[in-house]
């Protein structure tokens, strides 16, 4: 009744947006993404009849916050009348920072919650279910370039290539290190219901999907760059023109995209993304993540920057 998985971030080149039913919590629009190497969450699970309680702890430290979207989250995989579980989470990289840790996180936890129930769900059925605790989390359960399209009254994920297929390189920029103010969650809705922006947002998902899809089949980092630069600011425009304005950038983000936009004049082949928080995110030819990484350290205000390759999908490790 024990089991540990593994999984990585992935950073949206095509964002997710915005829900059709927050209940169910299914996304307003599809995405593309990238699964990363070498930023890592391991989650290990175990299911036991003696515990009155689950039991979280992150990093070293009990966690009463993430509590009880875990609890759904372990009900929604080995069902009610499961036993209660102690759960235990380490990420390598700052968790609630705009790295998309709950991604990683929830990954693991449904795989790992499979294995330790024995439920034998598919990984389909394990990426829904994921993407019923966090939207982005049903990306990370495959790895390399993953869609998520919405398909009738569920999501459906695919693998466009593998990480070996086109292994890009991505630059991390962390401007900021703490919990960032507002939730995904709060802004998305926040984000539909006041930012005049949103419903354009929306209508034109779909055509920047069908480019980024071509993008990538034609392993083409110009044009995928100019559609994922498009759609972040687009995503980040939807935010800025909310009631009350969300501006998840510091001066320093800002600071990163003008060193990314230098780079590119000089005729390096580099594009930048943004998510729901101030770190940036670099994609470049791994030849070129060298000077990408060196350019983006001389950046006054940048905390750290740290270099991966793209990686695998979530899966069952040894528990030790
Ligand atoms: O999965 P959530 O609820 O944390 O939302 C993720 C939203 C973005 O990271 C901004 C975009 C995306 O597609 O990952």
């Amino acid at each position: 009744m024990r089991a540990a998985a593994k999984a990585q971030p992935n950073i949206a080149l095509i964002k997710y947006w915005g829900k059709r039913d927050s209940e169910r919590n299914l996304p307003a629009v599809g995405s593309i993404s990238i699964t990363l190497a070498d930023l890592q969450t391991t989650m290990c699970v175990e299911f036991d009849d003696a515990l009155s309680s689950d039991t979280l702890t992150v990093n070293g430290a009990s966690s009463d916050a993430m509590l009880a979207r875990v609890s759904r989250c372990l009900d929604s995989v080995a069902g009610d009348s499961r036993a209660r579980a102690a759960v235990v989470s380490e990420s390598n990289f700052p968790i609630a920072a705009g790295l998309a840790s709950s991604a990683s996180a929830f990954a693991a936890l449904v795989v790992a919650a499979d294995a330790a129930a024995s439920t034998g769900n598919s990984r389909d059925q394990l990426a829904s279910l994921a993407g019923q605790a966090s939207g982005s989390a049903a990306r990370s359960l495959f790895g390399g370039y993953v869609e998520l399209e919405n398909a009738g009254d569920d999501i459906r994920l695919s693998q466009l290539c593998t990480a070996d297929d086109w292994p890009l390189a991505v630059v991390v920029a962390i401007t900021a290190s703490g919990p960032k103010a507002v939730s995904s969650t709060v802004a998305m809705e926040t984000s539909r219901e006041t930012s005049p922006f949103y419903d354009r947002w929306i209508a034109q998902q779909d055509a920047d999907l069908d480019e980024a899809r071509s993008a990538i089949a034609d392993t083409d980092i110009t044009r995928l760059g100019a559609v994922a630069e498009h759609n972040c600011l687009k995503m980040h425009s939807v935010m800025w023109g909310s009631r009350p304005p969300m501006v998840f950038w510091n001066g320093t983000t800002l600071a990163c995209m003008e060193a990314v936009r230098d780079l590119q004049a000089a005729g390096t082949p580099v594009f930048f993304t943004i998510d729901a928080g101030p770190q940036l995110k670099a994609i470049c030819e791994p030849s070129d993540a060298g000077a990408v990484r060196e350019a983006l350290e001389r950046v006054d205000g940048v905390e750290q920057v740290t270099v991966t390759g793209l990686g695998g999908g979530a899966r069952v490790v040894a528990d030790d």
